[in-house]
């Protein structure tokens, strides 16, 4: 039955993916970065040493308290060194560190890389929403976009839309596209979250934080505020909605006229 209103409007004017949180989920939003793909990578990595050293200690663990108690075992073994094993017990550890510190970096040193950006954002964090600037079309204070980014009360809400996380105005931004983001706050500390974007930067007032951001897909996608900033940190929601660049260029346009 799902599938009758599919056949009553087969076309909805844009379809695209939603990129929020589901019931229940337990594991990382689908990744619209290459930075968000890198940290899922390297979750995976280092899983993959976490699991074999949780293995490896539980069956040592499991040995010992088999063969090694009084019942078992009435005389104790007066082994109290062993060179080998102590050398072995040291250069083994710090060789998985290692395994583990070189992605790690590559990908802490890339998400620092600002690439030559096309497109400047700037976030600003209030008590309690997000203010955007685009400041690249500036000609003069008058042609300025910016505009404020409150969240929907659930009263106001419309069919579709997702609690506490859908706002009043979007942030539009182009796909394939280097974009610099500024983040900073207005009054308290912020931070500006994106899951499926990869960023979580501090808003900082009195500071200006830089991120970078490349989108690979389109999307629309769900983030929060991310520090604790009083009794409306729950409803300062973010949402980017990652569109071709000739959309953007349009969108830009509109902005303008209207300012
Ligand atoms: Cu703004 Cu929490």
């Amino acid at each position: 039955m799902l599938v009758f209103p599919l056949l009553v409007f087969p076309r909805f004017p844009m379809i695209s993916r939603l990129d929020a949180p589901q019931p229940w989920q337990t594991n990382f939003q689908d990744p619209a970065t290459p930075i968000m793909q890198g940290i899922i990578d390297l979750h995976h990595d280092i899983c993959f040493f976490l699991i074999s050293i949780v293995i490896f200690v539980g069956w040592m663990l499991g040995r010992t308290i088999w063969h090694f108690n009084s019942t078992s075992n009435p005389v104790p073994s007066k082994i109290i060194h062993g060179t080998t094993i102590e050398i072995l017990w040291t250069i083994t550890p710090s060789l998985i560190l290692v395994f583990i510190a070189v992605p790690s970096f590559a990908l802490l040193y890339s998400m620092d890389e600002v690439v030559d950006p096309a497109i400047t954002l700037k976030a600003i964090g209030h008590q309690w929403y997000w203010s955007y600037e685009y400041s690249d079309y500036n000609q003069n204070d008058e042609s300025l976009i910016n505009f404020d980014s409150y969240m929907i009360p659930e009263s106001d809400l419309e069919m579709g839309q997702l609690r506490l996380l859908e706002v009043d105005n979007r942030i539009v931004l182009p796909v394939q596209t280097h974009i610099r983001l500024l983040i900073t706050a207005a009054d308290v500390l912020h931070s500006w979250a994106v899951p499926s974007l990869g960023i979580k930067c501090d808003a900082v007032p009195g500071r200006l934080n830089q991120v970078h951001l490349f989108l690979k897909r389109e999307g629309v996608f769900y983030g929060q505020c991310s520090e604790l900033c009083g009794t409306n940190h729950a409803f300062m929601p973010i949402v980017v909605e990652g569109v071709p660049l000739e959309n953007y260029t349009n969108w830009v346009a509109n902005k303008i006229s209207e300012a």
